[in-house]
């Protein structure tokens, strides 16, 4: 499937109800992760596809997290199946639930790059584990979150708490300013970024990096994307999570059209879907992408700023998404 086909992927079915599971396990690899991941990748497009399964999978720490949707007992048929496979041990089950399907497409999967020790992410299972066991689950993205963000991360054990941070996605029509405001961002806090490579059902590897902020104003988290990353199944089922999508406007109308096309398809079926934050120095330049907003159904938000100098930018951003939307 290419790039554009990816774009085109329609959201769920809303009224489709699925079994919703995510396990843990310790990998056991020998060899280069990425390399690893693209064998299972594999194997579970031929397997999952005709079973309408479902997943994203997740390597960090030296552990797996698996999520995977579909239909209950082809579900369980399949974890009968992997918990023999011996690059990964101890699968240890941290959520699951039956609701509406979350994941658009059969596969995403993502490396997180982090100095974080194994036996710091395992308390993170154990802690979803037993929460899981007591009988308050959380959701699929809110475990998969909470067990991706590292412990030393600014408000790392409110990650629970749903209305605890305001997250901000950034994305820019042209050039990587996303990642330069992050790592700034970063930087002025003296907080880590995070490095993180996605993956799709094919060889679509794209960049995010993040940074979680404790402002005087509260919690923030704040992710760089590349464009192509929007259209990953894993990206779409964060949105509703995702207050504002900022979109840092090249001023070309057609490059930034286009980028709107590619934020309308991603949202589309997402219950919220983000605040559009558009920068750009001109009244001008955000004619074009508000209204292609307005068609997609998009709130959007002018912010008069220089979206090259996207730190410059950032004071009014902060401001516009403290906004209720
Ligand atoms: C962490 C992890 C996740 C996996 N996920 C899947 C999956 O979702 N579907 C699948 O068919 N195989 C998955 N596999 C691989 C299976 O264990 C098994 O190797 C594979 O299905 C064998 O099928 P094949 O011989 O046709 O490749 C996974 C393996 C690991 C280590």
């Amino acid at each position: 499937m290419s790039d554009s086909q990816y774009d085109s992927l329609p959201p769920p079915d809303p009224h489709e109800r699925v079994a919703r599971l995510l396990y843990a396990s310790r990998a056991t690899l020998s060899g280069p992760v990425y390399a690893e991941m693209e064998r299972i990748r594999a194997s579970a497009l031929r397997h999952n596809l005709p079973l309408g399964i479902h997943t994203a999978l997740l390597h960090q720490a030296g552990w797996f997290v698996q999520w995977k949707e579909g239909p209950a007992d082809s579900i369980a048929a399949l974890m009968a199946r992997l918990a023999h496979d011996t690059r990964h041990a101890g699968l240890c089950t941290v959520h699951a639930s039956q609701g509406p399907r979350l994941l658009a497409g059969p596969w995403s999967m993502a490396i997180v790059q982090c100095r974080e020790q194994a036996a710091d992410f395992g308390r993170r299972v154990a802690l979803l584990a037993a929460e899981q066991a007591a009988g308050r689950p959380a959701t699929p993205p809110a475990a998969w979150r909470r067990l991706s963000t590292p412990a030393g991360h600014a408000g790392a054990a409110r990650q629970h708490e749903p209305g605890a941070f305001r997250r901000l996605l950034v994305v820019a029509a042209r050039g990587s300013g996303s990642f330069a405001l992050v790592d700034w961002l970063a930087r002025r806090a003296g907080q880590p970024v995070v490095h993180r490579r996605y993956a799709g059902a094919q060889d679509l590897d794209v960049g995010t990096d993040l940074v979680d902020l404790a402002t005087v104003q509260g919690l923030v988290r704040v992710v760089a994307m590349a464009r192509r990353g929007l259209a990953l199944p894993l990206t779409r089922a964060f949105l509703p999570d995702t207050g504002h999508l900022v979109v840092l406007l090249s001023g070309d109308a057609e490059t930034d059209l286009a980028l709107l096309r590619r934020i309308a398809r991603a949202c589309a079926g997402a219950a919220p879907a983000p605040v559009l934050l558009g920068v750009a120095p001109d009244p001008a330049a955000h004619a074009p992408p508000a209204a292609a907003a307005l068609q997609a159904g998009l709130h959007y938000v002018p912010v008069l700023a220089d979206a090259a100098h996207p730190q410059a930018a950032w004071p009014a951003l902060a401001a516009a998404a403290r906004q209720p939307a």
